[in-house]
C-alpha cells in the first residue's frame, strides 16, 4: 500500500518576468495578462491549480504587475454597472470564480534573479509542506488538467515531480533537461525516474531530449537548496539546479498538448487551439481559418 502523502495545498505562480518577447504589448501590461481567447494566461494557470485541489495561491510578482492583483479582486464599479443592467452572465465572469478571501498572496521579487530565486521568495508562505509551481506561459490543453494528473501521480509516488515532454534536440538550450535513470521502472508508465537535471544544456551536452515544462510538485527542502544555490545558466538562480539535489525526482509525461506561450508562435498557436476547443465558436473559427489559409495561399 502506498503511504498517504501530504496534500498539495499551495501553488506558486512566478510572475515577475519582463515579457520582452511580447513588446510593445507588454510595455505597460504584464505578459501573464495576455489573453488566450478571452482569459489571461494567468487565469488558466489559476484554474488548473484549483482543479488540482489547491487552495492557496501565491504570486511572486515584480514591478509593473498590478493588473494581476486587480484581476484576482472585485471590480466594484463594473460589477454594480453589470448588476444594474441585469447582465448576469458577464457579472459571473468578473467575480464568481474568485477564490475565498485570504487564499491569495502576493510576494514581491525585488530583483530579477531567476526562477529559482522567485520560488525561494515564497518560502515563508510555503513553510514546511510540499507545494506546486505553475508557469503561466506553459499552457497544457488536456482532458484532465495537467496539474491534476500530476497530483494523482504524486499521491502514489511522493517525492518531487516535474512535468516533461520530448522536444527536438536542437531546442535543449531553451529548457531544463532530464538525465533519465533507465534502470528504474516506475509502476506508472507516464513516470520516468531522473538521476539528474541540467538547465539549458547545448544540444551536444544534453543528457536526453526530455524537457521540463512549467509544472512542478516539490518537497519543501528544495527551498533550503535554493537559499544556497549559486547562479547557474544565464547567471540566474535556477530552480532546475536546486531540484537536481533532491531525491527522488520523477518526470511525468502528462496527457495533453503543451503550448509554449513564452514566445510569439506558441502563443498565437495556443489562441487558435483554445478557440477551436470552445464548442460555441469552433465552427465559425474553422471557417475563418480556412479563409485565412486560402488568402495566404496555404491551402
Ligand atoms: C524555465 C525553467 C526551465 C523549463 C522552462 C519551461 O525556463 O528554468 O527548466 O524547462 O521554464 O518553460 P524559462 O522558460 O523561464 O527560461
Amino acid at each position: 500500500m502506498p503511504h498517504s502523502k501530504p496534500k498539495i495545498r499551495k501553488v506558486i505562480f512566478p510572475v515577475g518576468g519582463l515579457g520582452t518577447r511580447f513588446l510593445p504589448a507588454t510595455k505597460s501590461m504584464p505578459k501573464e495578462m495576455l489573453p488566450v481567447v478571452d482569459k489571461p494566461l494567468i487565469h488558466y494557470a489559476f484554474e488548473e491549480a484549483q482543479a488540482a485541489g489547491i487552495q492557496q495561491f501565491i504570486f511572486v510578482t515584480g514591478r509593473n504587475k498590478h493588473a494581476i492583483e486587480d484581476h484576482f479582486d472585485h471590480v466594484y464599479e463594473l460589477q454594480s454597472h453589470l448588476s444594474t443592467k441585469n447582465k448576469h452572465k458577464e457579472l459571473e465572469l468578473t467575480s464568481d470564480w474568485l477564490p475565498p478571501p485570504g487564499s491569495v498572496s502576493f510576494i514581491r521579487q525585488q530583483e530579477p534573479m531567476g526562477l529559482g530565486h522567485a520560488v525561494w521568495c515564497a518560502r515563508h508562505i510555503i513553510g514546511d509542506e510540499p507545494f506546486a509551481v505553475i508557469l503561466a506561459d506553459d499552457m497544457v490543453l488536456a482532458k484532465t488538467p495537467c496539474m491534476k494528473q500530476m497530483v494523482k501521480a504524486y499521491s502514489e509516488t511522493g517525492g518531487n515531480i516535474v512535468g516533461v515532454i520530448d522536444i527536438p534536440r536542437e531546442k535543449t538550450a531553451s529548457y531544463g533537461i532530464v538525465d533519465i535513470d533507465k534502470s528504474a521502472k516506475p509502476r506508472d508508465k507516464r513516470l520516468v525516474k531522473a538521476k539528474g537535471l541540467v538547465e539549458k544544456p547545448s544540444p551536444d551536452k544534453a543528457p536526453s531530449t526530455l524537457s521540463i515544462i512549467g509544472r512542478y510538485i516539490l518537497q519543501p527542502e528544495v527551498l533550503d537548496y535554493l537559499g544556497r544555490q549559486k547562479p547557474g545558466a544565464g547567471g540566474e538562480i535556477q530552480l532546475t539546479d536546486a531540484i537536481a539535489h533532491m531525491e527522488p525526482v520523477h518526470g511525468y509525461r502528462f496527457e495533453g498538448t503543451r503550448y509554449d506561450c513564452g514566445g510569439l508562435v506558441g502563443f498565437v498557436a495556443a489562441n487558435v487551439a483554445y478557440a477551436l476547443a470552445r464548442g460555441e465558436i469552433r465552427e465559425r473559427m474553422v471557417k475563418e481559418l480556412e479563409q485565412v489559409f486560402k488568402r495566404s495561399n496555404i491551402i
